[in-house]
């Protein structure tokens, strides 16, 4: 039960890594706050079945700045600071350069960088400046191998990851 007592945040907790975060840590006893986007769901159910107390899920599309902002203040105002917030959410979207219309790489940049680089970084703001005042918190940021060999049919997902990289660096 080495989070007995522990508040931790999972962003995209609805399904896949997240979700299996999730569970990992309500089964050492923390209580989740389970972030999702459009699976609310599948976030309810995960809620209801792990065990322990104190679980929430809580929505937020991250494609959306202030949607961050917001999600990070009711968390402040409502639940203290979480001790370990995990960036977890991202989105993977094709678009090879040589066959993509500008249309399509441009929505894949902003949509790709918004959700995988600027949300982290967002929540980190916020999570980050309280757990300081604190003097106590860890921020797990879920990275890739694409930040490291390229991701040649989704460019913006390599960069995004090897920003996140960078962005934990500086942090820490
Ligand atoms: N799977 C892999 O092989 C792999 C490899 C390397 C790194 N990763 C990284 O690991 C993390 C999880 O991957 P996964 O495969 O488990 O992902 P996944 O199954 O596709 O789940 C993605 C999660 O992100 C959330 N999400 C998607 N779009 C969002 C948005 N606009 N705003 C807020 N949340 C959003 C989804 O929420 P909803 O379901 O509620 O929409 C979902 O909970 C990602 O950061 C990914 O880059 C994965």
């Amino acid at each position: 039960m080495k989070l007995k007592g522990k508040t931790v945040l999972v962003t995209g907790a609805s399904r896949g890594i997240g979700r299996a975060v999730a569970e990992a840590a309500a089964a050492e006893g923390a209580s989740l706050l389970l972030h999702f986007s459009q699976n609310g769901e599948a976030a309810e159910k995960l809620c209801a079945s792990l065990p322990g107390s104190g679980h929430r899920s809580i929505q937020a599309d991250f494609a959306r700045s202030e949607d961050v902002e917001l999600l990070a203040k009711q968390i402040l105002a409502n639940h203290s600071c979480p001790d370990v917030l995990v960036n977890n959410a991202g989105v993977f979207q094709e678009h090879p350069p040589l066959i993509t219309t500008f249309e399509d790489w441009k929505r894949c940049w902003d949509e790709t960088l918004a959700v995988n680089l600027s949300a982290p970084a967002h929540l980190s703001y916020f999570f980050g400046r309280a757990m300081a005042e604190r003097g106590d918190g860890r921020i797990v940021n879920v990275s890739s191998r694409g930040a490291f060999r390229g991701e040649p049919e989704a460019p913006a997902y390599g960069a995004s990851k090897a920003g996140m990289n960078s962005m934990g660096q500086s942090l820490a």
